[in-house]
């Protein structure tokens, strides 16, 4: 038996059981909402909640899942091919799903997830736990897959598996964030871009994330419907002008052409995505010369199209916002995530940022009666690996 990197040796009937962990976090997105299905522009951050999966082998033939959060194990064996529970469990189960139709096959192992990214709240908690557990189940299994693919294996379970009908946008910058970063997606082609946060005048702004704590029934029905609405205008795009590959190509001038031939809602759905993609470009610039103003007001924007033309807002969201612009500090505010509750998120100067929370919140207290919860945001890196600490057994305490 080879000697351990310490220079011991171990017995395999005291050798513990090394764990791999895979540490993913959560996303807020700065600009480009319900952009990420129809070929256009997208502009979130990580931010620093963690989704933590660890893994250990087994010899058995067994999938184990469990959960800080539940007191239950799902266990799988490796020729189940069952449908979707309607429980926590479906992300990792479902990611264990790709991965096989993909010819991984992992060894089998326990998966325990832990972590602290609040849900339903807008923030990928859902997305954090695929790549998280996409990455330790690879590591497990000694497999390699690139950012670009892991991302959408990571998509591919929520489609199929839990039956959600995502975009890229959450799996991609969970697993390839950078700190101190934005990053621009281009949705059709996966082509990416980290923008620096800390040019110019930016480098004195924070984001704040401001947790309304509602969230509609009406959000998971009204995602689809709002998915459809977009695929239906842009299939009546593209049979006017042929060139065009899909809604992110689209003009605005393009839009007025065929809004005959469209309704009302599907045309309005549709400026939204057009102008957001345009106002994402944008922020590109803004971003580049550090001016948090041009930035701020395109947030705004975004809100004010998101609300009006995507109509996926609420009454508390938009007092949030409201409320948002009138405190000393805030360079803009908006809707964050799929829409219909959740968070907002603000550019705020740094300085203002602790009373602008504590003041937003106050505010929101005394208008909706919700105790409202901020986050304060630095940019952090995507999905790592690390090894989890050895368990505490015999061959390790001697060795200490
Ligand atoms: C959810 C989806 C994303 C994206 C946003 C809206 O977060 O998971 O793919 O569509 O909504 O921008």
């Amino acid at each position: 038996m080879p000697p351990d990197s310490d220079g011991t040796t171990t017995t395999v009937e005291t050798m513990p059981r090394r764990a791999i962990k895979c540490v993913a976090p959560a996303r807020v997105n700065l600009l480009g909402e319900h952009t990420d299905y129809t070929g256009g522009l997208v502009l979130p951050m990580a931010i620093p909640f963690v989704t933590e999966a660890t893994i250990f082998p087994r010899e058995d033939g067994l999938y184990t899942f469990t959960s800080e959060l539940l007191n239950k194990t799902l266990t799988l064996d490796h020729t189940d091919r069952s449908p979707a529970r309607g429980e926590w469990s479906d992300y990792p189960v479902g990611v264990l799903r790709q991965l096989q139709e993909r010819g991984i096959e992992p060894p089998s192992f326990d998966l325990h997830i832990t972590g602290n990214v609040p849900f339903a709240a807008g923030l990928s908690s859902s997305a954090s736990m695929e790549v998280a557990s996409a990455m330790a189940m690879l590591a497990l299994s000694s497999a390699r897959l690139t950012i670009e693919e892991i991302a959408l294996l990571c998509q591919r379970a929520e489609n199929v598996y839990v039956e959600s009908p995502c975009g890229i946008m959450d799996q991609f910058v969970v697993t390839a964030a950078k700190a101190g970063h934005a990053l621009l997606l281009n949705t059709r082609d996966l082509t990416y871009e980290h923008l620096p946060m800390n040019k110019g005048a930016l480098a004195n702004t924070r984001i704040v994330v401001c947790n309304s704590m509602v969230k509609h029934s009406v959000a998971t029905g009204e995602y689809g419907v709002r998915r459809r609405e977009l695929e239906e205008g842009q299939a009546v795009l593209r049979n006017a002008f042929p060139k065009l590959r899909d809604l992110g190509d689209a003009t605005l001038d393009q839009l007025n052409q065929c809004q005959q031939q469209m309704s009302h809602d599907v045309f309005i759905r549709c400026r939204h995505v057009v102008t957001e993609n345009a106002r994402v470009r944008a922020a590109r610039e803004s971003m580049f010369s550090g001016d948090p103003i041009s930035l701020g007001q395109l947030m705004l924007q975004a809100h004010i199209s998101y609300r009006d033309d995507f109509a996926a807002s609420c009454e508390e969201v938009d007092f949030l916002v409201d409320t948002a612009i009138t405190l000393p500090g805030c360079f803009g505010a908006r809707l964050t995530g799929g829409g219909f509750g959740g968070c907002t998120v603000n550019l705020v100067e740094r300085t203002h940022s602790d009373a602008f929370a504590t003041a937003l919140k106050a505010a929101y207290k005394q208008y909706v009666n919700i105790a409202a919860e901020t986050y304060l945001c630095e940019a952090v890196d995507g999905a790592w690996l690390r090894n989890a600490p050895l368990p505490q057994t015999r061959a390790t305490q001697e060795r200490a």
